[in-house]
């Protein structure tokens, strides 16, 4: 079947940003570039259906693999599965999917993973771009036998229906083999009168997303004998999509299909906590606890043995110069905290080095991206958390703390508050603390016990430090 439309794969969003932003090219100027319009440019960055060749152009102008980058259509997932990558020597691909077999580093987190998973569902939360989707990627494509994991990206979802037609048309595709799911299909000719055949839900589903997601999750249970795992990667900004009404139905629904079917598993994931939806919804007068039965994992980076061999297999992919191997690789992935998705931007900033790289200069171009206006690292999301999540009582607290602690050693609170305290802004002793709990929640702090004490400090120097650049402290 020929298509004559493409879209974007959500994922390739930031590749698509950061090819704009290296070759300098707005929406504008790129659609001007190609003769095309502003209106097909904003909705190929959107992951909306474009003309191919339009597309084809547009990802040739950005160096993207348009083949790789581009959706497939529903009716082709099981493609999915034996989906080729380019390349079989390990490259620097900041942002870009890679195959499970080069996620390094994460066999002992994936076992307790699945541990877990035969006990409850999980709510694996976890800092962005420390590698929460690459781990449940490669979950999905070596799992168990007796497992099904079926994995999903919720990100640009934006009504419930719209998710359980997601969900649907997953299961779908894994119930092929096994026979077509009975129950939603015959729910849906029902409500339309007439034998339904489509892959995309009638208008008049939409009301019905509850029972359509529950006759989902029967046909799934029935129709096959694995232990099921839905996994949901970007939760909480499919939640935050929708209105605190519906977002609250939607997880009371969900737990109720974990209560009901105690053999389906589901995997919340994403970047943005979880508590700051649910804090919202219970201003909004919401009194349950909606995930009270699932487990908590909090995702990390990688361990410094793990960060050192991902930051060599790239090195020596990319052919970088170096003396010692092992102390640069070292050097480089100390430089950034161990998170694997700035290790690959760091190694691909030394793809075309002539001489020997040395550790100043690893510093020194670590400097460079926090500092780069075009913003490549992706860093001014720690600034803009505060303004999207944070109330507006909390906010100067928030940066208040941020900014002492970015320029001092580890800090009490004692000490804290008599900085705070000056501030005309943040005089309630009780709301700092409260913050500074929010702040740990978030990733930006940790605490430390030591002698003297609880200390408060930066959890990631490389967040610290884009921190003291940003706000040129
Ligand atoms: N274990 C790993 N080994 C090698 N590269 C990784 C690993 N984890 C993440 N990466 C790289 O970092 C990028 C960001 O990781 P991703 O899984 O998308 O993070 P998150 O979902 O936490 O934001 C990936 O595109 C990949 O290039
Ligand atoms: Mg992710």
């Amino acid at each position: 079947m020929a298509r004559s439309s493409l879209q974007l794969n959500s994922e390739w969003i930031s590749q698509v940003e950061e090819s704009l932003a290296t070759k300098q090219l707005t929406q504008r100027s790129i659609a001007e570039r190609l003769e095309i319009s502003r209106a097909s440019v904003s909705k190929f960055i959107n992951c909306k259906p474009i003309a191919l060749n339009t597309f084809i152009r547009l990802c040739q102008e950005l160096n993207i693999d348009w083949q790789v980058a581009s959706q497939p259509e529903r009716e082709w997932n099981d493609e999915l599965a034996s989906f080729k990558f380019k390349h079989d020597d390990f490259k620097a691909n900041p942002g870009g999917q890679i195959p499970p077999q080069e996620v390094v580093g994460r066999e002992e987190l994936i076992n307790t993973l699945w541990e877990r998973l035969r006990q409850q569902s999980l709510i694996f939360s976890g800092e962005r771009r420390i590698g929460k989707s690459s781990i449940l990627k490669k979950m999905t494509a070596e799992a168990p036998q007796d497992m099904l994991p079926i994995y999903r990206d919720l990100e640009g979802i934006r009504t419930p229906i719209e998710f359980v037609e997601a969900v649907w048309q997953d299961t779908e595709t894994y119930l092929r083999e096994v026979g077509r799911a009975r129950r939603v299909r015959e729910f849906l000719g029902q409500l339309i009168d007439r034998h339904f055949e489509g892959y995309q839900f009638p208008e008049i589903a939409a009301s019905h997303w509850k029972t359509l997601l529950t006759k989902t999750i029967e046909d799934l249970i029935t129709l096959q004998d694995k232990q099921v795992v839905l996994i949901w990667d970007e939760m909480p900004h499919m939640l935050g999509n929708f209105s605190d009404e519906t977002a609250m139905e939607v997880l009371d629904t969900l737990r109720s299909l974990r209560q009901t079917y105690p053999d389906v598993r589901m995997i919340f994931s994403g970047s943005i906590g979880l508590h700051h939806i649910v804090k919202n919804l219970q201003k909004a007068g919401y009194s349950n606890d909606p995930t009270n039965d699932m487990y908590p994992i909090d995702g990390q980076p990688l361990d410094l043995a793990a960060a050192t061999e991902l930051t060599i297999n790239l090195l020596e992919g990319e052919e970088v110069p170096v003396f010692n191997l092992q102390k640069t690789a070292e050097d480089l992935a100390l430089a950034v905290d161990c998170i694997p998705f700035y290790i690959h931007h760091l190694v691909n900033q030394f793809k075309d080095a002539a001489n020997e790289i040395t550790q100043e200069q690893i510093v020194d171009t670590v400097h460079e991206c926090l500092r780069d206006p075009l913003n490549l690292w992706k860093m001014d999301h720690y600034r803009e958390r505060i303004d999207n999540y944070y109330h507006e009582e909390q906010k100067p607290y928030a940066l208040e703390i941020l900014d002492i602690l970015s320029i001092n050693p580890p800090t009490s609170f004692t000490r804290l508050w008599q900085y705070l305290k000056t501030e005309p802004e943040t005089k309630d002793k009780e709301m700092a603390r409260t913050v500074l709990r929010l702040l740990m929640k978030d990733y930006y702090l940790i605490q430390e016990d030591n002698l003297s004490g609880s200390l408060y400090t930066f959890r990631y120097q490389l967040v610290q430090r884009y921190w003291r650049l940003s706000r040129g402290l």
